[in-house]
């Protein structure tokens, strides 16, 4: 066993000294066959398929009734199998928010603890990362990356160091819509990562021609920001009939046709949909559950939605 085992998350309140060692429901074994779970490709480890995004959703500040709806979204997320949950400095007080929902969950430790670093100067990279193990009361993370290649070369030396030292579990790098890929693809081509990150959803598939089967040939794992294009394709599908191959994919709304459709990319390891909704979390789990499209279908449902 790899990053799991040596991962603890500090007891609320408690002293670095004061550790909580379990292991989560999901690294038990899992039937070849559940379409729910995905191989880390650097490890082999499980990673359930369909994780959590915080941006804006959880940047709530000190709002009680509203830190009290994310702990409520983390809690079914993770009764709903857990996994990755991802933030970054950037995100306002989404860290916090995540702090402040772990300490309160009983099933704290089925998460798959992803973060990142942002900050132009390297220097500042050990600090920011502190900071962050300290708003997420975690004593390491499972994976840190690179946001935007912000400062890249310097804290992928931080990264690299760290894991080697048995401090981080993996290293990756991020990326958003159409940002930066030239670049992207020769880190991606140099540096030994477990992941990337990157925008792709039924209408933002220009990652298919490259960056996708890069990571495949190099065993790098992928991890999807912005399978909604932040909302906008809900907003614009919502209302719409739904196609008549939903029924075949076992999709029950447009979400979930969303969702199906980035999760059955060969390439793909993790999907990171955001919400500070709980029924739309169990939703979001859902989409992993039962049958999913195809090449042919997929091919289909790209044409067809991006027609409607
Ligand atoms: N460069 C980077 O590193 C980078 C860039 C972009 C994103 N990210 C990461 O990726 C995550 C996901 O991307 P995103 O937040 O930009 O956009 P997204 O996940 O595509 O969309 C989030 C929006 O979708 C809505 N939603 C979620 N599930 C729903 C459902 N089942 N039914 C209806 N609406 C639903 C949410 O509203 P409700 O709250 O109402 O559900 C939220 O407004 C981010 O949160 C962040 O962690 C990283």
């Amino acid at each position: 066993l790899t990053w799991k085992t040596s991962r603890r998350r500090l007891l609320a309140g408690a002293s670095a000294a004061t550790t909580l060692l379990a292991l989560p429901a999901w690294t038990r074994a899992s039937a070849p066959s559940d379409t729910s779970m995905r191989p880390i490709p650097s490890t082999g480890q499980l990673i359930p398929v369909i994780g959590l995004g915080s941006w804006i959703t959880f940047n709530v500040g000190q709002d009680p009734a509203l830190l009290e709806q994310c702990t409520k979204v983390v809690s079914a997320f993770l009764e709903s199998g857990g996994g990755m949950i991802d933030s970054s400095p950037m995100y306002g007080s989404s860290q916090n928010t995540i702090g402040h929902a772990l300490a309160r969950l009983e099933e704290a430790n089925a998460v798959f603890s992803a973060d990142k670093v942002w900050t132009s100067s390297g220097q500042d990279g050990p600090d920011q990362i502190a900071a962050t193990q300290s708003a997420w009361s975690v004593a390491q993370f499972d994976l840190l990356q690179v946001h935007n290649l912000v400062g890249w070369e310097a804290h992928l030396e931080t990264l690299f160091a760290m894991k080697a030292e048995g401090q981080l579990g993996y290293v990756g790098i991020t990326t958003s819509h159409g940002r930066r890929h030239g670049l992207f693809e020769k880190v991606m081509q140099r540096y030994p990562l477990d992941f990337v990150q990157l925008t792709y959803n039924v209408l933002d598939r220009h990652v298919e021609d490259r960056l996708l089967p890069l990571a495949r040939d190099r065993g790098i794992g992928v991890i999807v920001n912005r399978p909604y294009r932040r909302g906008q394709l809900l907003n614009y599908f919502e209302g719409k009939p739904m196609p008549g191959w939903a029924q075949d994919i076992g999709a029950e709304n447009w979400a979930q046709i969303l969702l199906k459709f980035v999760i059955s990319h060969p390439a793909v390891t993790v999907a990171i949909p955001a919400t500070r909704n709980v029924a739309h979390v169990r939703e979001n789990k859902q989409a992993a559950l039962g049958p999913l499209p195809d090449s042919d279908t997929r091919r289909r449902m790209a044409k067809d939605l991006a027609s409607l």
